[in-house]
Order: C-alpha cells, then structure tokens, then sequence
C-alpha cells in the first residue's frame, strides 16, 4: 500500500537536475504549452486574486487556484531591496494537492520555477500578440529573471537578438556573460533610449517599489509589443501611463491585475482584453502591424498550477524527488492521538 504520509519534495537541487536533464529550451517550450493549455480551460479554475501582505520592504503573496481535480498554491515574496542585501528580490516555493482526498501530492521550490514560468508566459503571450517575425527585443532589467526571459523568446518566438539595458552596468554584464552561447546576438545598451532602439518587443523587468518610468511614451514606436513584468503590486509600475492610453492592452486577470499591474495608472472600467480570450478564440489578438500590444503581466495562480502539474509529471516520470514524511496518517484515521502515545512507548522501549 502506498505510504500516504510520504509527500514528493522537489529540492532546488532536483529542480536543477529536472530542468538540466530535459533541456532548458525545451522545459520553457513545455511550459508554455502547459500554461496556454489551461488559459484555454480558463473557465474551469476557481480563481481569487492572490493573498498580498504588504511591508515596508516588499510584498509577501499566497497565490491559491484549483481545476477541481487538483489544488495548488505558491508562496511568493518580493523584496526591491534584498539584492543590495545580498538576497534575492523574489522566492517562492508551492504546493499541489488531490482535490478528492486534500492530501498534498508534490512540495517543490519555484523560484527557479517561478522564473520559468514567467518566462514561458511571457514568450506564450508574444506568440499570440508580437509582430509577426520579430526577431530583436529590448531587455530593461537584467537581474534574476533576464535570461529566462530572453531564452524563452529565443525558444518560443525566434527572437535573434536582445538588447540589454540595466541601471546596474553589472547586472547586464552577468546577463551577457551567462548567455554567452545561446546562439543570442547580446547588444549592451549605454541608455534605454538605446536599447529600445529596432527593438519589435520591449522587455521591462526591473525591481523598484514605487512609480518608475522606465519606458516614456516617446521610447514607444508603432507596431511593438511590450512586455511589462516588473509592475506587479500596487504602487509599483514601469510604464509611462501615456503608453498605456496608446495600447491594446493584455491581462491575466482583471481583479487582481486593476489592483497590482500597469493599469492600477488607470480608470476602474479602462477596457483590457483578458489573453485567455485572445487564446480561445473569442477575442482578437493583434490586429494590425501598427498596433501597440501590452501584456500586463502581473503573474496569476493559474500560471504556477501549470508548473506545479508540469513538475509532478516529471517527478513521477523521473523520480528526481525527496520523499518528506510531511502528512499524519494513522492507520485508524481517529486514532491521530494513540499514533502519538506509540510513538511515545516506542521511544521509551
Ligand atoms: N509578472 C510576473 O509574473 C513576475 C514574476 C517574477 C518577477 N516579477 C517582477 O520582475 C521584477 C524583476 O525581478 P528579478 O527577480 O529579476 O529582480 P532583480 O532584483 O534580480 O533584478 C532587477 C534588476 O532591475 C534593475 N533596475 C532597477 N531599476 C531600474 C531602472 N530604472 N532601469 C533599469 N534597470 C533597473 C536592477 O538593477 C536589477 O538588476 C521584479 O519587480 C519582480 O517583482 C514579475
């Protein structure tokens, strides 16, 4: 009989190794089929906005949706000021459960995850929403999450060139190092003027928490689609809010995206197109070459429930996983107290 108190847990080491063993490319290229799959089932998911606690110093988020057959959760922080500190701007880590029973099925970091699949959002958005043949993109940011971000467009959109820019010449410095060899054009940028500069997609990911302008409405020329990932809590926005009154603009999902993403610059009823419908069919994408496209990317729970699952199939296919003995299970299920009195005798003997 299955030992029920075991949980699967995937370590940052064996999320190192699941990702490495397949490929980085292809992990990308899966998840973001994985993540568009289940906004084509969009309907089917219970969804809330996520759970904010806001600080002084950053956000710490609960991010919970359910299919009906499985449950997932992420825990998530993200913190502007921990990279002078030494520490990572964002962490997370996540849990999926059986729906029918509650009982856990797989505990796994997601900071690596969580950067991947923001990647494989992203890149999956641009396929539905970019120029057609877009082969530069402009990168403003270039910290933990940039190379997932330019390996996804690579991968997923044929991007061929990436032009970085970052206040912190270091950041773009590590950036370029790292993609040395990814078959990437890596273009270092002096301004963001400079960086935008031919680029079909505009990549903001920068980590401030106030008001930034990071891209003005005059950097934004016809035609290009941007990619905004760093505007993701109240207070904390990258564009210009003239940008946004020029574009079609792109969520995940209106309530927590009003409250958290570019948009919180406008009115309570600006009109937003939500991608799952542009995925389904029942909305338009691109409409046309000269068209400004926004994906307003705050990140949605339904994005991690696609990793989650992703991950729990490649634990089971590979078993690169930890067995936590993390669940009580009594094999009288009332008799939660005697498995304690046991346990307790056991340890006298
Ligand atoms: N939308 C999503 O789903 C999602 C997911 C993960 C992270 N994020 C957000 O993405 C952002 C980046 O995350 P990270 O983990 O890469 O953070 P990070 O701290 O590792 O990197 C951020 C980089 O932005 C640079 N930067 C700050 N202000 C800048 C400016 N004005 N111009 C140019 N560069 C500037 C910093 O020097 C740093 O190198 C964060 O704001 C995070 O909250 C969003």
């Amino acid at each position: 009989m299955k030992s029920l108190n075991l949980v699967p847990f995937v370590s940052v080491d064996n999320m190192m190794r699941i990702v490495l063993e397949i490929g980085l490319e292809p992990v990308l290229r899966d998840l973001a089929d994985r993540i568009e799959e289940d906004f084509r089932r969009w309907e089917s998911f219970d969804k809330t906005p996520r759970v904010a606690s806001h600080s002084p110093g950053g956000v710490i988020e609960l991010m919970p949706t359910s299919d009906g057959a499985l449950y997932g959760f992420k825990y998530v922080n993200g913190h502007p000021k921990n990279m002078k500190e030494g520490l990572q701007t964002v962490t997370a880590f996540g849990l999926l459960a059986d729906v029918d029973t509650g009982y856990p099925l797989l505990l796994t970091e997601m900071t690596l995850l969580t950067a991947l699949r923001t990647a494989a959002s992203s890149a999956m958005a641009a396929r539905h929403l970019a120029p057609k043949n877009a082969k530069v993109m402009a990168m403003i940011g270039n910290g933990a999450q940039a190379e997932f971000q330019a390996l996804a467009f690579k991968a997923i959109c044929g991007i061929e060139e990436v032009r970085l820019y970052d206040i912190d010449a270091t950041a773009t410095e590590k950036c370029i190092a790292n993609l040395k060899g990814s078959g990437l054009r890596l273009v270092p940028c002096r301004n963001p003027e400079e960086a935008v500069e031919g680029a079909e997609i505009l990549t903001t990911v920068t980590a401030d928490k106030q008001y930034a302008t990071i891209l003005t409405d005059n950097m934004v020329g016809a035609g290009v689609h941007i990619n905004a990932i760093g505007g993701d809590c109240p207070g904390k926005t990258e564009l210009h809010r003239d940008i946004l009154l020029r574009s079609e603009i792109f969520v995940e999902y209106p309530p927590q995206t009003r409250v958290e993403g570019e948009i919180q610059q406008l009115a309570a009823d600006h009109p937003v197109t939500e991608l799952w419908q542009v995925i389904a069919g029942t909305a338009p994408g691109r409409r046309d070459a000269r068209q400004i496209t926004l994906f307003d990317s705050v990140g949605f729970a339904v994005e991690d429930f696609s990793a989650l699952r992703y991950i729990h199939e490649k634990v089971q296919e590979t078993g690169m996983a930890q067995m936590l003995d993390m669940i009580a299970d009594p094999d009288e299920p009332r008799d939660l107290y005697g498995m304690l009195l046991r346990a307790q005798a056991a340890r006298a003997a």
